[in-house]
């Protein structure tokens, strides 16, 4: 997942991914281009729209970094 790169890369984004991918969080989200978007192979899941209505600044292009794989 794009949790997973941050996580591998020793990213430093304070914070990021503080469930470790358990969708129990929203440190993840990440606001993505349109055409990146559409590109996603996957739909966000009812649990990931759940997790998204509690993000900062939820826009229609949103997405819980952990759940784009
Ligand atoms: Fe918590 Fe993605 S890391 S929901």
């Amino acid at each position: 997942s794009l949790l997973d790169v941050v996580v591998n890369n020793n990213l430093d984004f304070d914070g990021y991914g503080a469930c470790e991918g358990t969708l129990t969080c929203s440190t993840c989200h990440v606001i993505l281009k349109k055409e990146d978007y559409d590109r996603l192979p996957n739909d966000p899941g009812e649990e990931e729209m759940d997790m998204l209505d509690l993000a900062y600044e939820l826009s229609d292009t949103s997405r819980l970094g952990c759940q784009i794989t």
